[in-house]
């Protein structure tokens, strides 16, 4: 077989390839389906709590929307939270509490969400060992289940507990998820589809999140009647995930290397591979297994505390730290807000279209990852960012003057999504897996999504009061933000395209070797000087 024909053959999509990644997927689309769900029906829900509480209803739009005369307000501090009591009838209640207890559930009803998957991220590496990655992936799907009955069900009980409960569990199920997924998707995938495959777990949170946003409008189920059916619709896809995942082959990688099962693991492979020669991989694999025996299995403290693995762990973090305090969730958490400051007419309708352009994005990323390679895309992304987080900036504090200038901040909120979906969005998911060899791998996985659901929550709590301190400045912050995890990309991040799990720890041991041999020259010139 000529060279060009091998990775012809490398790059071959068999049907056990496609049904296994969109299995494991299904498990990151619940993962965006639950994080957009919770923005729109958010009023009728919250009106519910009032209800159920005995308590007067909150109206938080009441102080920002555009002004009546349909002209766009000057610039105030963004208070999309803050709420006011709408006007209501004299009930004898402490009116000056209410609010604050409905916010307090409300605030819980979203957070929770994170709390559950930042607590569960932890236990990744390990029931992924335990069980494997087929069995796990699919028992932890129980808690998916359980999380969006509570959910579908809270009619029929102390709704705000229910919910509260139901977003806990199924953060639990999505902090497994993310770390689970990916080390199953990595595992199976060919080398050189490796990142087109890894996208996906992106593409599939984007999706979750844009069908979550369409089915949130009030005339489908974000209503006061269906709303419960709408926060619990992705237990159908747990449904889906469980009973597919019976049809799915455990990781090769995981056989051979975890368990020694040579046979089964070529097996899977010839199932997954069809007839592409599997001996390149078992090979490749049997190297790793050496590498893993010597290195042995590595605890998130050794992960910490060994030299060796030190110039990667900070790069696994700083990829997820950058891909959250970018700030893009302050985007989908709060564009309704931003657009209907810059003057649309239909905010929430402006909110879907960052649903559409982000799916469509992250479609081309797909295309782009095995072209223009992780890294580059990735710089490429962040410095895109950067420039729209100013563009932004311009437009929102020069809005009271020049009112085209909702157009400028419309169009940098776009393109801001946009660059995100190029590289910051995808690839810190997948490139964990990357970097780390079968030994460190699901310690890392399980320390990297910890940091990611750390940072999301962080970001999902605190943006509304910085934004309230810094008004339209707010998104100077990011933009600083953006220009560090810039230069450190720049500075540290290798590229994985392309490489062998082998290959690419080599290039961290050289790098280590490098600064070590730097290091030691340095003494040595001082020891002479001195
Ligand atoms: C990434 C982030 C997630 C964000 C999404 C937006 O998957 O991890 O927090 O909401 O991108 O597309």
């Amino acid at each position: 077989m000529d060279e060009k024909s091998k990775i012809q053959a490398e790059k071959h999509l068999t049907g056990t390839l496609v049904l296994s990644v969109f299995t494991a997927v299904l498990g990151f689309f619940q993962y965006g389906y639950s994080l957009g769900v919770i923005n729109a029906p958010q009023k009728v829900i919250e009106a519910h709590y009032s209800r159920v509480l005995g308590i007067a209803p909150l109206d938080r739009h009441a102080t920002n929307a555009s002004g009546e005369d349909g002209t766009v307000p000057s610039m105030q501090p963004w208070d999309g939270t803050k709420g006011t009591l709408a006007p209501v009838a004299d009930t004898g209640e402490d009116l000056t509490t209410s609010p604050h207890i409905l916010t307090m559930y409300w605030s819980l009803s979203v957070s929770m969400f994170a709390i559950g998957g930042m607590i569960s991220s932890f236990t990744v590496g390990w029931i992924g060992d335990q069980l494997g990655r087929v069995k796990a992936m699919l028992v932890v799907n129980v808690l998916s289940i359980a999380g969006n009955l509570l959910m579908g069900l809270a009619k029929f009980g102390p709704s705000h507990l229910l919910i509260i409960m139901g977003r806990a569990v199924t953060g639990l199920y999505c902090g497994l998820s993310s770390g689970l997924v990916p080390m199953y998707v990595s595992e199976v995938s060919p080398t050189a589809l490796r990142g087109a495959l890894g996208t996906l777990h992106q593409l599939a949170i984007v999706t979750g999140i844009l069908i979550s946003q369409v089915l949130g409008l009030d005339f489908l189920l974000g209503n006061d009647e269906l709303w419960p059916l709408l926060l619990s619709l992705s237990g159908v896809a747990a449904l889906l995930q469980f009973f597919l995942l019976l049809l799915c082959p455990e990781s090769p990688r995981y056989l051979y290397i975890k368990l020694g099962k040579v046979e089964e693991a070529k097996k899977n492979l010839k199932r997954l591979r069809g007839n592409c020669d599997p001996m390149k991989e078992i090979a490749e694999m049997e190297k790793e297994k050496q590498e893993a025996a010597s290195e042995k299995k590595v605890s998130i403290r050794q992960l910490f505390t060994s030299s060796k693995y030190k110039q990667a762990v900070i790069v696994a973090l700083m990829v997820q730290i950058s891909q959250q305090f970018s700030g893009i969730n302050a985007i989908f958490y709060y564009s309704t807000n931003i657009f209907e400051r810059a003057g649309v007419d239909q905010p929430v309708y402006a909110t879907i279209g960052v649903g559409v352009v982000n799916t469509v994005f992250t479609v081309i990323s797909v295309f782009l990852v095995e072209k223009a390679g992780r890294r580059s895309l990735f710089l490429a992304g962040l410095m895109g960012m950067l420039l729209s987080a100013v563009a932004m900036t311009v437009g929102l504090v020069l809005l009271s003057q020049f009112a085209w200038m909702s157009y400028v901040s419309m169009v940098a909120i776009f393109l801001f999504v946009i660059f995100f979906e190029v590289g910051p969005g995808p690839i810190p998911w997948f490139i964990v897996a990357e970097l780390f060899s079968q030994g460190p791998r699901p310690a890392a996985i399980a320390v990297a999504g910890f940091c990611n659901w750390a940072c999301n929550f962080i970001v999902g709590m605190c943006f509304q009061y910085i934004a309230d301190l810094c008004g339209p400045y707010v998104f100077v912050i990011f933009a600083a933000l953006l220009l560090v995890f810039f230069l450190f990309a720049y500075f540290k991040v290798p590229e994985t395209k392309g490489k062998s799990f082998e290959e690419i720890a080599a290039v961290f041991r050289r790098k280590k070797l490098m600064a070590k041999t730097m290091t030691e020259l340095e003494d040595l010139r001082r020891s002479e000087e001195a």
